[in-house]
């Protein structure tokens, strides 16, 4: 057990004080502006009191015109440095280190927050939830540039704000995701075709924020293993790509799966059952790399903490629904009061409305929870849906109500 609190060493010289990372979760605090409402200082405050290593905020978008739910924050030249500089603060309480996840929506951008989403190419999402999303524009080549300086910018206001790092969010079928994956990109033009083509995108918004940020400043990146469908990413092109990273300097990176059509990084945990999601291929990746691993999903019990680490199958232990439940887990577990913890799911009472809105709930009482503990209450764990779909109603109006991600 004393592994999970060895502190940890990145590239660039940042000391970790131990292997808890608590992953990004959509806080859905932005205010109507896109600025962070001062509840998020509280929330962080207590994930670092809470005893993780390094905390990763809820995805910020780049682009007011391009969001992927609401309550998103926007990080850009009007950014309100005063609120941001109190939550990087808050973050680092205890020794913590606290890291903005920088992300863009591409087409996985609900049409109640965006009519028209721009892509790399005019790959309309498929399955399920299909018809929550309009068809994308591809992108013209002046507009990516647009974009990477975007991306640049949101870097220097979380370093100016006094963050410890940034985290670029390639993973799950956001815009960076499609540039990457042969199924939603079909460009012929120096941003598609081959891997590294499909690669440029991400590597052109990594040294912009190198350049803009300096070698100092970590950077990591979230990264899908696979979109698990024929023709996409594969995990052939996701070692392909994280080692090009690890070249050009990046300083850790974090291992999940999946996108809206297919919501691999969020399925459900039941009581007794501990499976890591992703760990074979984590393991795989881990021999190749030097640079720190991440792997999040599933992971619940202490047990299967110390194995992640003990099997050398990643470095940290990446935890998002379990830390939104219980803020304290690492320090409960160095006191030996916590052995695992349950992600259940909850039920409005009627089977047929559940099965409607499961996607939904597996959000917003995540997200319930964590604007009871931004406003000082200790929330109570319980099954029952309908608090949740009603402060998704009052916080965010009808548009709470439409699935906002694939969990
Ligand atoms: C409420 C909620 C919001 C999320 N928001 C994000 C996000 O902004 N960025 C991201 O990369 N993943 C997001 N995720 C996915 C988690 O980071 C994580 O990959 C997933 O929940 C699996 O980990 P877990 O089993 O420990 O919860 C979110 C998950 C939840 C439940």
């Amino acid at each position: 057990m004393n592994t999970l609190f060895e502190p940890i060493i990145l590239p660039n010289g940042t000391v970790i004080k131990n292997r808890f990372f608590k992953s990004a979760m959509n806080e859905a605090m932005g205010t109507r502006n896109l600025q962070p409402k001062k509840e998020v200082v509280n929330l962080y405050r207590q994930w670092a009191q809470g005893g993780a290593g390094l905390v990763v905020t809820g995805n910020v978008m780049v682009d007011p015109t391009s969001l992927a739910e609401p309550g998103n924050v926007v990080f850009n030249e009007q950014s309100d440095m005063t609120t941001l500089k109190e939550w990087a603060q808050a973050g680092r309480t205890n020794g913590t280190a606290i890291m903005v996840q920088i992300n863009h929506s591409g087409k996985q951008a609900p049409k109640t927050v965006n009519k028209q989403p721009v892509a790399p190419s005019v790959v309309p999402i498929e399955g399920s939830m299909a018809n929550l999303f309009n068809a994308p524009r591809a992108l013209s080549r002046e507009e990516i540039k647009d974009l990477v300086q975007k991306f640049t910018t949101a870097a220097k206001v979380a370093k100016d704000a006094g963050f410890s790092g940034v985290q670029i969010h390639a993973a799950h079928g956001y815009l960076i995701n499609q540039f990457l994956s042969p199924h939603d990109n079909r460009r012929t033009d120096e941003y598609g075709g081959n891997r590294d083509n499909r690669m440029r995108f991400l590597v052109e918004i990594y040294q912009g924020m190198r350049t803009a940020c300096g070698a100092d400043f970590p950077i990591g990146m979230k990264i899908n293993s696979a979109d698990f469908r024929e023709g996409g990413f594969s995990e052939e092109d996701s070692l392909y790509v994280i080692q090009e990273m690890e070249n050009l300097g990046l300083d850790f990176i974090e291992i999940s799966g999946g996108n809206y059509e297919k919501p691999t990084m969020s399925a459900s945990t039941s009581k007794g059952k501990n499976k890591v999601f992703f760990a074979d291929y984590s393991k795989r990746l881990k021999n190749l790399v030097k640079i720190p691993v991440i792997v999040t999903g599933g992971i619940r019990s202490v047990e299967s903490m110390v194995e992640v680490l003990e099997t050398n199958t990643a470095d940290f232990i990446g935890l998002a629904r379990p830390m939104a439940i219980d803020p304290a887990i690492p320090n409960k577990i160095a006191e030996g009061s916590y052995e695992t913890i349950e992600t259940h799911h909850l039920s409005t009472g009627i089977k047929a409305l559940d099965r409607k809105v499961a996607s939904l709930l597996g959000i917003v009482y995540y997200q319930l929870l964590m604007h009871q503990y931004a406003k000082g209450k200790t929330p109570q764990v319980t099954r029952n849906a309908w608090p949740s779909l009603l402060h998704a109603l009052y916080t965010q109006g009808l548009a709470g109500l439409f699935p906002q991600r694939a969990k």
